[in-house]
């Protein structure tokens, strides 16, 4: 049986909830290839997901809603930055299958105009939000919000509810979780994205994502490396060092395969985080990411967020003029979503894009 064959019949054993249209579209970045020179460069649209504005945390969900909903729990517990896409994504998801969000949402960075962006969204769907001020510039780690979580669990408990917590991004063991479900659910995405490549006749050479809690690259890279492929998962790191970092992926992946019950050892060229284009931190807009949201705009009518997919394509412009990725390459992007948080930057994007 060809590896991918094998992988394919391990993730249907999988239960899951639909939330997400696929396949989700692939398409080639005709302008921006040709202006960079670079024949093969393709999109893959994950902000089309379909659910509250379209994201990675969907294809997340679809597994850890199951899970929710198997544990008879009518109540979800996350946290995130305040303008974050993986709470918005939470709520809408509890949502539609009749459960209560309740959302702890850090002010990990400014943004202007409070209720704008996915906090606006969180709102609508009436979900129990608790805003709190945090360290800016960095994501905000499970050891940090455990005593709040108890706090929060108990008074559902009180409340006479069943309580399920998901940890940050939806990416490892913990909380409620038992399995990396969100990280096993990127498994069958690369699955997807090869079959996509294939009848286009190409092979990626580089997938290029912006990597936050993990879960979606060690999903690509346990899915490539199960696959036998040599395709190589570039990780843009938006707050995290490329050291600790990436052996925190590599544990995901190893998770991953563990709870498929496949394995295949994973080499340190196979986990590739660059964390070279954090900036001033997790959450801050620079110029060049800036920049790069008005290209993909403006030659491609598509937008990217502050935060994540713009981060990915400024690096990958650099990575592309540093000749670690060749011109000769097929890369994809993957767009992981987050385009509502365009909204609450439009001071900083209007001023990075203002001439003066
Ligand atoms: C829009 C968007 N892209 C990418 C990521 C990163 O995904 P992961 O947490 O799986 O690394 C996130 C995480 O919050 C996100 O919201």
């Amino acid at each position: 049986m060809k590896y991918s064959a094998q992988v394919e019949k391990k993730l249907k054993k999988f239960k899951t909830q639909k939330l997400v249209l696929r396949p989700t579209p692939i398409s080639r970045l005709e302008q921006i290839s040709a202006q960079l020179g670079v024949p093969d460069l393709f999109i893959k649209r994950e902000d089309l997901t379909g659910l509250a504005f379209g994201g990675n945390k969907s294809r997340k969900l679809e597994y850890i809603m199951q899970d929710v909903i198997d544990s008879q729990s009518d109540v979800v517990i996350t946290w995130g930055s305040v303008q974050s896409n993986w709470c918005l994504q939470t709520a809408a998801a509890a949502r539609k299958f009749g459960i209560k969000p309740i959302l702890l949402l850090f002010q990990t960075y400014e943004t202007e105009g409070i209720m704008d962006g996915n906090l606006l969204l969180d709102f609508i769907l009436d979900s129990d939000i608790r805003i709190m001020d945090a360290k800016k510039g960095q994501v905000v780690k499970a050891e940090e919000v455990e005593a709040l979580l108890e706090v929060v669990q108990n008074q559902v408990v009180e409340w006479g509810h069943k309580p399920y917590i998901i940890p940050i991004g939806g990416s490892m063991v913990g909380g409620s979780m038992k399995k990396p479900l969100g990280a096993v659910a990127y498994v069958d995405v690369y699955l997807e994205l090869r079959r996509q490549m294939e009848s286009l006749n190409k092979k990626a050479d580089w997938i290029v994502l912006a990597s936050g809690s993990g879960g979606t690259q060690a999903g690509l890279a346990a899915g490539a490396r199960l696959c036998g492929d040599d395709t190589k998962v570039a990780g843009i790191s938006v707050s995290e060092d490329t050291k600790g970092f990436s052996q925190e992926i590599r544990e995901i992946s190893e998770d991953v395969m563990t709870c498929l019950d496949l394995k295949t050892d994973l080499s340190e060229e196979d986990i590739l985080v660059f964390d070279d284009y954090i900036g001033a931190g997790y959450g801050t807009l620079d110029k060049n990411v800036t920049e790069a949201i008005k290209m993909m705009a403006v030659h491609e009518g598509i937008f990217m967020d502050p935060i994540y997919t713009g981060k990915a394509v400024a690096a990958l412009l650099d990575l592309i003029k540093k000749s670690i990725i060749k011109k000769d390459h097929t890369v994809l992007i993957l767009h992981t979503g987050g385009t509502p948080v365009l909204f609450p930057y439009k001071k900083g994007i209007e001023k990075f894009l203002t001439k003066s």
